[in-house]
């Protein structure tokens, strides 16, 4: 008998105030020609005036509760990665926790920038197959849009708001990669990298929470050699090829490095869950939004397999291998 952390709801939510590309147009050199050219990305949403990280998890949270018909006292632990929390502390999730009303648990933010939520999964899975939680929510909830710096076209036309939740259970498997659930977790980080994708402030250098500075090129060459390679590993880890995939649910900052990761598996973009066009990239959240949405559609469906890969500041990449 092998312990398996199980997806049994998903949700997501997004701020309800949508931003075309054209909306830049007025203020920067740019087009919305060249931002769907160069990244694939049509419109974002962002987050109203007053309304902050926590709120957007909240939703999610809630929506992913619903999706399993559970109520939040029956979760052991709350998960949040994001980097743009509401305050230093509280952490998002004890505000989310807090919010849920659940009396019980624990709760903890984690942060790995992009590729947050592939880190929270793995920790969640840590938790579920050491005993220490039967139950588990990882949420990735971000509001970017808090650390663009709106004079720079090469970066704030890029990214988005919104937060996507999973809930995860300890369930008992075979031990084999026909188990659903995790089946495979594989984690990188490379701080030598920090100069090309960083936020220039926080609250122990300058006190202010900084605007977002990206080397694109460098990053995106990063991206396509080292996504390629995770996912092959955490492949490899689990004994199943590229072919054996049902679903690739990248993180969805470019969709020129969705389709470059694609290729290098051998993968049809009609098996690749693309959301980048809608939401632009959301950071930490963008996997469990792709998740939500192709849960929503009826696309991913019990026992279908399904890689998720992303990387981001630090830089911090990794993939995680499951059976939804
Ligand atoms: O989620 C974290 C991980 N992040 C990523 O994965 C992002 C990775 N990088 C990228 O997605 C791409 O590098 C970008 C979309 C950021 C940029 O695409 P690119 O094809 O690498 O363009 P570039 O940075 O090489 O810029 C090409 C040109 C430059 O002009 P020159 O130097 O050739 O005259 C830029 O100044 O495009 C210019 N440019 C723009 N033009 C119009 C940069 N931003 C814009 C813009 N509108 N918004």
């Amino acid at each position: 008998m092998t312990l398996r952390s199980v997806v049994c709801g998903v949700g997501h939510y997004l701020p309800e105030r949508v931003v075309p590309n054209s909306a830049f147009e007025a203020t920067l050199d740019t087009s919305d020609a060249w931002i769907r050219s160069r990244s694939g990305i049509e419109r974002r949403h962002f987050a109203a005036a007053g309304e902050c990280t926590s709120d957007l998890a909240l939703a999610a949270a809630r929506a992913a509760l619903d999706d399993a018909g559970l109520s939040a006292d029956s979760l052991d632990t709350v998960i949040v990665a994001t980097s743009t929390p509401d305050f230093t502390f509280p952490s998002v999730a004890s505000m989310v926790q807090g919010a849920l009303g659940m009396r019980g648990g624990f709760a903890y933010d984690l942060q790995a920038v992009c590729a947050g939520f592939v880190y929270g999964l793995a920790n969640a899975d840590a938790l579920i197959r050491s005993g220490q939680a039967r139950r588990v929510m990882v949420i990735g909830a971000e509001t970017f849009s808090r650390i663009m710096d709106w004079t720079d076209r090469s970066t704030c036309v890029l990214f988005g708001d919104g937060a996507g939740a999973v809930i995860l259970e300890a369930a008992e498997g075979a031990g084999s990669s026909a188990d659903r659930g995790i089946l495979a977790v594989d984690l990188h980080a490379d701080g030598s990298q920090k100069a090309i994708l960083h936020v220039d402030g926080g609250v122990s250098s300058t006190g202010t929470a900084g605007q977002l500075r990206m080397q694109g090129k460098e990053v995106f060459r990063h991206a396509v050699e080292k996504l390629a390679a995770t996912a092959q590993a955490a492949l490899a880890k689990a004994g199943v090829t590229p072919d054996n995939l049902d679903w690739l649910v990248p993180h969805q900052a470019n969709l020129r490095i969705i389709r470059g990761t694609a290729a290098k598996l051998g993968l049809p973009m009609a098996r690749v869950v693309v959301t980048v066009q809608d939401h632009g990239n959301t950071s930490a959240a963008s996997i469990p939004l792709a998740l939500s949405v192709a849960h929503a559609e009826g696309r991913l469906k019990p026992g279908d397999l399904v890689l998720t890969e992303a990387i981001g500041g630090g830089l911090a990449w990794g993939s995680v291998l499951l059976r939804w």
